[in-house]
């Protein structure tokens, strides 16, 4: 029987009613619908925006594209209008802005604007990643955030969302509202599906045993090179893994712990998986600086069990 709430099927059930069932502050529910919100005009930017490049780069040292900068704008205005933050911090832009001082009741965001930008231009699916805390402060460990989100801009658009009550999917209709579509997604214990990231000729020697052991077993390489929509894939499937591992050359991997790997490893422990850097698990990271990169093994969490085994030379 599909969820139901006074008679209502879940198709019926939009993000605001969804997030007021979950017992959180109304600033809390206020601000999520507003990046819902904000992912509108990020959806008619990716779809008719300019691909070319910005003339300036991130705080990586990455070109941006125009649209990594005009995503930015468009999400960044929408949290200091949305009047219920103090601090963002964005994969794009160099350092925290203050949007406002006092942090009695206010929330501070972290996010990646459009993440997998550069695929826009060959058409395949891209998203924006979110992750929330109570007060001021953004270098604080990922266990402490409030709330995580993804939009995946893909053949359909979709919102997930946990405040630590489940995940929830919701899909956006005709009429460009989200309505809810899978609710308490759990993940199994183990999948036959790998995402791995980075360049193989890179990988350690664990690593190589760890894929030389997914690929024994009969488990499917599935890689975009978008991390929201592989998540996406492991999360909503249930089963498997993603891994973007550190590589010869590059200790702490690509990707980055507070605007990627913070959010999307809240969301899948709330469906029941598990997310580590390889020994550690990544919501306890202590962020020594807004750029800090680490890397991941994240999905079932038998599947990333076994990669630590590898890994450590197990
Ligand atoms: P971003 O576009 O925000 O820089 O992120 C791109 C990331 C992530 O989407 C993906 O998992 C990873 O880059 C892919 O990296 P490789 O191309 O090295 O596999
Ligand atoms: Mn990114
Ligand atoms: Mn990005």
């Amino acid at each position: 029987m599909p969820y139901s709430e006074a008679g209502k099927t879940k198709f019926q059930i939009d993000l605001r009613r969804h997030l007021r069932n979950q017992n959180i502050e109304d600033n809390l529910v206020h601000l999520i619908c507003e990046i819902a919100e904000a992912s509108k005009y990020v959806i008619n930017a990716v779809r008719t925006g300019d691909l070319g490049v910005a003339g300036t780069s991130n705080l990586y040292g990455e070109e941006q594209l125009a649209l990594d900068v005009l995503s930015d704008r468009i999400i960044r205005k929408r949290l200091i209008h949305s009047g219920v933050v103090c601090n963002i911090a964005s994969e794009e832009m160099d350092e925290i802005f203050q949007a406002q001082a006092n942090a009695a009741g206010l929330y501070s965001v972290a996010y990646d604007p459009l993440d997998g930008s550069s695929l826009v231009d060959v058409n395949l699916a891209v998203g924006t990643i979110v992750s929330i805390y109570v007060g001021c402060d953004l270098l604080q460990e990922g266990r402490n955030q409030v709330a995580a989100m993804y939009i995946l801009y893909g053949p359909r658009v979709s919102l997930v969302y946990s405040v630590g009550n489940g995940v929830h999917e919701f899909t956006m209709n005709h009429l460009m509202e989200f309505t809810l579509t899978r609710e308490n997604v759990q993940m199994k214990p183990a999948g036959d599906i790998y995402s791995p990231g980075g360049l193989r000729n890179k990988y350690s020697e664990g690593v190589e045993k760890y894929v030389r052991y997914l690929e024994a077993k009969g488990s499917k390489l599935r890689y975009s090179g978008g991390f929201v929509p592989d998540i996406n894939q492991v999360l909503m499937k249930g089963k498997g893994l993603f891994m973007y591992p550190a590589l010869n050359g590059s200790p702490n991997g690509k990707l980055r712990l507070l605007f990627e790997l913070n959010p999307m490893a809240y969301l899948v422990e709330n469906a029941g998986g598990s997310a580590t850097n390889g020994k550690q698990r990544i919501l306890d990271l202590k962020p020594e600086s807004l750029d800090q990169r680490a890397p991941i093994f994240i999905g079932c969490a038998e599947d990333v069990a076994k990669a630590m085994e590898y890994v450590n030379g197990g």
